[in-house]
């Protein structure tokens, strides 16, 4: 069963992942806030991309530059100019629309074959009356639209405090062109030989005009993109270097969305069409995901050769070139870049992970996420709230672990109930300590001094000592197998 969006919309708000941006105030259009869970994903997701695409490699560096940046970076990359959509306008209601989208929406129609009676129609169809189509708009069904004009999805602002032509300022649409820009301060200070890559994670800001689809679509957003430089005039394994590259970097981008759980079926790649590739690039092939909306895009790798590089060195009058040794020349590096959206892989990462299932005839819901993806690791479980040795214990248990891990207490449910409301935020491993674990003082019984493991997929559980916990999620927790860990304690009785 697939999950709907709905149900990712009411989970995420119910469990602390995502609220709607100023709630209070009736939300803003298409913002969103990360709630405590949601934060700890996203980082997780933002860590991990940087951990395998940038600490691991010898061929990567990092940025953080600033979301404002000088407005003729924008004049050079063709933001200004081409990063347009066409609109069109509604006389009567004055909503607007996208003039190529405006035919993929049901439309609203007065049929004058049923004096005027008021119908909603199905995207593209005509009216199963009169068999008029839509003219007008398709909103209110009454406004004549205008003709379609240009409208620049950059969020315009101004730099100190006066508001004229010379201040204005943008957001950036995109993190790659602070990339481009410190190309030459990056290769300088760090020495770098071709082929290397620079990557950075941040902020992007759009003013689309049809945002939705919860997270999938909003204004401001997270990018996560490499801009990796390659010697155009270098062959690898009888290829231009660019084009090797290119397919190395669609094949390790979908291998990532892999190794973190996304399931194959709902992944593929899906090739631009020459007549849909952007102004910079030569070839683009996107990672679609099968989000509960359909298939649409996760992320996009374009080659978008020595476009930028040539750009800046233009407008800013200095050299972006790269000294080739070996050729004695100077050349404008070809870039490949892969470019992900944190908030669109996190979208993909809930709905891939949602389970619902059926366990002693009770609905169980599971969020499979992967460990090193899951925002809490470990949920430490009092089974006896009342008494003061067991709650003592967790307590110190959870302080120990949360040394190392996101680790959370909780004992404001009974065990079941605890349980559940884990899987249903992905915990994957629950402690429990009970009555064995600290014996009862009262009657002169020591404990055991062992505590109960559950693993969130099997719902196995194992009896583990305290003093082996730390080294037993060391294991689980950096992609250990369970059943290697579980063999080597005495299973306990499932709750
Ligand atoms: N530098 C290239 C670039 O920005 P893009 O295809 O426009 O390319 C890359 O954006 C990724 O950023 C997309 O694949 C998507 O994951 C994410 N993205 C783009 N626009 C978005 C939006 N309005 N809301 C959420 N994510 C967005």
């Amino acid at each position: 069963m697939s999950v709907t969006m709905d149900t990712l919309v009411s989970l995420s708000k119910r469990r602390g992942f995502i609220f709607q941006s100023s709630e209070i105030y009736g939300g803003t259009g298409s913002c969103w806030d990360y709630g405590p869970l949601g934060v700890e994903l996203k980082n997780n997701i933002k860590r991990l991309w940087w951990r395998d695409f940038v600490q691991s490699r010898a061929d990567m560096v990092g940025i953080d530059a600033s979301i404002l940046m000088h407005p003729t970076v924008w004049k050079a990359s063709g933001h200004l100019d081409h990063f347009t959509d066409p609109m069109v306008d509604c006389r009567e209601c004055k909503l607007r629309f996208r003039a190529d989208q405006v035919d993929e929406r049901p439309w609203t129609h007065y049929c004058p074959a049923t004096k005027g009676n008021k119908f909603t129609i199905p995207a593209g169809e005509p009216c199963s009356h009169c068999g008029g189509r839509r003219t007008l708009c398709p909103d209110c069904g009454k406004g004549e639209l205008t003709a379609p004009r240009q409208f620049n999805l950059m969020f315009k602002t101004f730099m100190g405090p006066v508001e004229e032509d010379a201040s204005i300022t943008y957001l950036r649409p995109e993190t790659a062109q602070a990339m481009f820009v410190n190309f030459d301060n990056v290769l300088q200070s760090m020495r770098l030989k071709l082929p290397f890559g620079i990557a950075q994670a941040g902020r992007a800001f759009r003013n689309e005009i049809t945002p939705g689809n919860f997270i999938f679509r909003t204004r401001e957003f997270e990018q996560m993109e490499i801009e990796y430089f390659v010697n155009p005039h270098e062959t690898v394994d009888g290829r231009p270097a660019d084009e090797y590259w290119h397919d190395r970097w669609i094949e390790d981008c979908l291998a990532w969305f892999r190794r973190y759980g996304l399931r194959k079926e709902n992944l593929q790649l899906r090739e631009h069409r020459k007549d849909e590739l952007s102004h910079y690039s030569k070839r683009t092939v996107d990672i679609d995901y099968r989000f509960p909306i359909g298939w649409s895009e996760l992320m996009g790798i374009a080659n978008r050769t020595d476009f930028d590089l040539k750009q800046h060195a233009q407008f800013s009058g200095k050299s972006l070139t790269y000294f080739d040794e070996e050729r004695k020349e100077h050349v404008v590096p070809y870039v490949i870049e892969p470019s992900a959206g944190v908030d669109r892989a996190l979208l993909a990462f809930l709905a891939d992970g949602y389970v619902e299932e059926e366990v002693r005839g009770e609905k169980r819901v599971v969020l499979r996420l992967h460990v090193e993806l899951a925002p809490l690791k470990v949920a430490v479980l009092p089974l006896l709230k009342k008494r003061e040795e067991i709650v003592r214990t967790a307590q110190a248990i959870r302080a120990e672990l949360a040394r190392q891990w996101r680790v959370v207490y909780d004992d404001t449910a009974a065990i079941g109930r605890l349980y559940r409301r884990q899987d249903e935020v992905g915990t994957p491993y629950c402690v429990t300590v009970d009555v064995q674990t600290v014996g009862d003082s009262g009657k002169g019984e020591s404990g055991d001094g062992k505590v109960t493991i559950r693993d969130r997929d099997s719902m196995e559980q194992i009896r583990v000592p305290i003093p082996d916990l730390a080294a037993v999620f060391g294991e689980l927790l950096s992609g250990g197998e369970w059943t290697t860990a579980a063999a080597r304690y005495p299973t306990a009785k499932t709750s």
